[in-house]
């Protein structure tokens, strides 16, 4: 099995560690370094991890440490570090904070992995993507941001579960941001290649999306003390084997845009072609009228976020 050499996890938390260990278990590494400023955290998680190999059968090193300098020749870098939401906040509310601790990460992964793919996952996700490119100077190709990926996990889940079939059945696209405004595109949602619009009522169709919407919050509400890792890290790990195995996957996720659904400069949940060189290309689709003005809505609210991380000093 196709496997690169070394993967970076930066952020030790439920999401980071949770990572790793899925990164580990699917041997798509020979080294996969978990980072975090907190010492012992990402020494602690890596030692337990590693010491489920033998059970397991993985052969992957995992090994923590606070140190960036342990990103030296990576070939992914997958940033998660930053605050996660408590109840009661939206994603933007974490904006300033995660920009600051972005910054010295993507200065790190310029100075020390200037081939990397960097799969962004710090929210607001689509804000911070941008502004890890930004800084980095990178070929927006190489980083991109998981978001439509965990959206539709979310909303296939759902369908799954109103029409009792198995989830990987349902195969669908959720657009636009990781927010509130995010499109589930149902014109897109099939069961086994049979439309979905056909198999469930237009009010129950309403409901998923609602559901789909607030699937983050709904997580955050029940945990009261973070937010979701268990399908948020699954969904990383899937883009992150995409890159590895090159596997020209055609998944949501948050993609520049130069001139693609009529936008651009902006990272925004689009359907993007991965593989080996990150985003191989962004897939276009017709939306109907209505999508297009939520879409289109979806836009604004990043750039409203990325008008803040403009103002924001140094
Ligand atoms: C979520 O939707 C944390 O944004 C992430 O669960």
């Amino acid at each position: 099995m196709t496997a690169v050499n070394k993967i970076v996890v930066l952020g030790a938390g439920n999401v980071g560690g949770s990572l790793a260990q899925r990164l580990a278990e699917a041997d798509l590494a020979h080294e996969v370094v978990l980072v975090d400023i907190i010492d012992g955290l990402p020494q602690g998680k890596a030692l337990d991890i590693q010491e489920s190999a033998p059970i397991l059968g993985f052969s992957t090193r995992v090994v923590g440490t606070t140190s960036l300098d342990a990103l030296d020749g990576a070939d992914v870098v997958v940033e998660t570090a930053g605050l996660a939401r408590k109840p009661g906040m939206s994603r933007s509310d974490l904006l300033e904070k995660n920009a600051s601790i972005l910054k010295g990460h993507a200065e790190a992964v310029k100075a020390r992995a200037p081939q990397a793919v960097v799969v962004v996952v710090t929210n607001p996700v689509d804000v911070m993507t941008y502004y890890f490119r930004q800084v980095t100077g990178f070929s927006p190709s190489h980083v991109f941001g998981e978001s439509g990926t965990l959206d539709t996990a979310r909303f296939r889940t759902f369908v799954a579960d109103a029409l009792h079939v198995a989830p990987r059945d349902v195969t669908g696209f959720v657009l636009g941001t990781h927010g509130d405004t995010m499109v589930p595109l149902l014109s897109l949602t099939s069961v086994g290649g049979v439309p979905l619009t056909t198999l469930l009522p237009s009010h129950r169709l309403a409901e998923i999306v609602q559901r789909t919407r607030s699937g983050g919050g709904e997580i955050v509400n029940l945990l009261k003390t973070g937010s979701a890792f268990y399908a948020p890290s699954a969904s990383q790990a899937e883009l992150v084997r995409a890159v590895v195995r090159n596997e020209h996957r055609l998944v949501p996720v948050s993609a520049y845009l130069s001139g693609e659904f009529g936008e651009r400069d902006v990272y925004i949940g689009v359907p993007a072609v991965i593989g080996r060189a990150g985003v191989e290309r962004v897939v276009e689709v017709a939306l109907s009228p209505e999508e297009q003005a939520a879409f289109r809505g979806s836009v604004e609210a990043v750039r409203a976020d990325l008008n803040v991380l403009a103002r924001m000093p140094g």
